[in-house]
């Protein structure tokens, strides 16, 4: 179905329900952030599609949550030999769509590939538990069942791990699922049911609805008694909203939304790791991740030469084509974005910052950016980035940059890097996040939890505690009297 996509051509999108690809009477036009060009039409699914698939859903849940364990392991593990087979393919899709470079998108997929590896050894161990009972006739025995049809509403940042973290963790645990992908994304999702089709995945156990109203075609699956969980990635407004609509037929929620991850660089901290590991927190997929670096503070004592060797590594990011092997950076995924940063960075320049290096953009391109800022109300620090530009202050004591890190709201990622011991455990205990990366600027692994305290979010995925989120306990007792 993808096999002829290259870059120049236009592809046609179906959509995933049932056991069939199906046409939609409407489409929307999917426009590559490489270039502007219209790159597919892509099915546009309403309320029609979506009471098929909850159908589909529905019947499949029965046979699936049936099915035996080392049935899920063996199509499982298929599927993600196929998605690791189709690396280059992906990658490419991404970078067609979402303009995530090459290379990164190679990565990306063997993330993507793991979860799957992970969930399908993990299906065979959801263990239920015996527990004395408190009369000698009495047993209990606790289940875990899978909780049934689930709705996964996907990002486009990482068009293809979050589509596995969610499914192959819900799958594993014996519910079926429907993907509505983010409209910028459609193309990596319908690749990925595609090799879900191939490695013998049943009908309807995973389905994928693009649609260019997701308001519309969401509403049916909200109203709907039938969908018993929901797991979005995305914003804090869209996530309570989603809160809001679960609680009418009280379905479940796993909800990853965003953050404003701040790096603490101690004095003591090696100042090489330190800089390769912001580079790496800030700068992976131009910054358009939840966990990215969105304020660093740095010690005063070494502020000066930190900046200096920060730019240096900075400038050596590549900006450009993201099919070019060479890329580091690739577009932004579109025009509210660009004018998102632009606007931060006016603001702290306004508030006396300023701009250490970068801070030009052509179209959609913007350059690696680091700006210094001297005053803590800049929005820059205070607001999401989801961009390349690294926000970087000082602070002078340990206590003081506590607190300023864990003044908001969101609370996923952190980052300290220090050499001492006992420093790295003071911080980790008193900051505020679900996430904290010590002298790691890459903390996100298939084994991990993965989720956020205060507004970034409810539940967690990933390792053992991602299939969990889908698995209800059942409590047996047995009377023997
Ligand atoms: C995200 O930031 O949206 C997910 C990135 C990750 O899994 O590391």
């Amino acid at each position: 179905m993808y096999s002829q996509l290259t870059k120049n051509e236009k592809i046609i999108k179906l959509a995933k329900i049932g056991n069939s690809w199906v046409d939609t009477l409407d489409s929307f036009e999917l426009i590559s952030p490489i270039d502007g060009r219209v790159i597919g039409l892509i099915a546009d699914c309403g309320p029609k599609e979506a009471l098929q698939a909850i159908d589909a859903s529905e019947e499949a849940f029965e046979l699936w949550k049936a099915t035996s364990v080392d049935t899920r392991y063996q199509i499982l593990s298929h599927w993600a030999r196929l998605i690791v087979e189709e690396k280059n393919q992906l990658a490419e899709i991404m970078a067609l769509e979402m303009g995530k470079p090459i290379k990164e998108g190679k990565k990306e997929v063997d993330y993507a590939a793991s979860f799957v590896w992970w969930y399908a050894e993990e299906a065979k161990r959801i263990y239920g538990v015996t527990i004395p009972a408190p009369v000698p006739s009495k047993r209990i025995v606790v289940l875990y069942e899978p909780v049934g049809p689930v709705l996964a509403i996907t990002p486009w940042n990482f068009p293809a791990a979050m589509v596995t973290r969610k499914a192959a963790s819900a799958i594993a645990a014996g519910c079926t699922i429907i993907i509505k992908p983010a409209e910028r994304s459609p193309l990596t999702a319908t690749f990925l049911a595609s090799l879900w089709d191939k490695a013998g995945g049943p009908p309807g156990v995973l389905q994928v609805l693009p649609t260019a109203n997701p308001e519309r075609l969401c509403k049916v699956f909200f109203d709907d008694f039938r969908i018993r969980k929901i797991s979005f990635t995305g914003s804090i407004p869209v996530g309570k909203a989603i809160y809001k609509e679960a609680a009418k037929t009280l379905k479940g929620v796993l909800l990853e939304l965003g953050g404003n991850a701040p790096m603490i660089v101690f004095a003591d901290a090696d100042i090489d790791t330190a800089i390769r590991e912001a580079i790496q927190a800030k700068f992976r997929n131009a910054g358009q991740a939840c966990v990215a670096v969105n304020r660093l503070y740095v010690e005063k004592k070494i502020s000066e030469p930190f900046c200096s060797k920060l730019v240096e590594e900075t400038k050596k990011l590549v900006l450009g084509d993201p099919f070019l092997p060479s890329t580091d950076i690739g577009p932004l995924v579109g025009e509210q974005s660009l004018q998102k940063i632009h606007s931060l960075l006016a603001d702290v320049l306004e508030k006396g910052g300023k701009i250490l290096c970068g801070g030009e953009s052509q179209g959609l391109y913007f350059a690696p950016t680091i700006v210094w800022v001297s005053d803590p109300s800049a929005r820059i620090l205070n607001e999401e980035i989801f961009g390349p530009v690294l926000p970087v202050i000082h602070f002078e004591t340990e206590r003081e940059v506590i607190s300023w890190s864990n003044a908001t709201n969101y609370g996923l990622a952190s980052y300290v890097m220090t050499s001492d011991l006992k420093r790295a455990f003071r911080l980790s205990e008193s900051l505020r996040f679900g996430i904290v990366g010590i002298n790691d600027g890459r903390p996100s692994c298939c084994q991990a939890p993965f989720g956020g305290i205060k507004e970034s979010g409810i539940g967690r995925e990933g390792g053992q505690w991602g299939i969990k989120e889908f698995l209800e306990t059942k409590y047996l007792s047995f009377n023997l009297d």
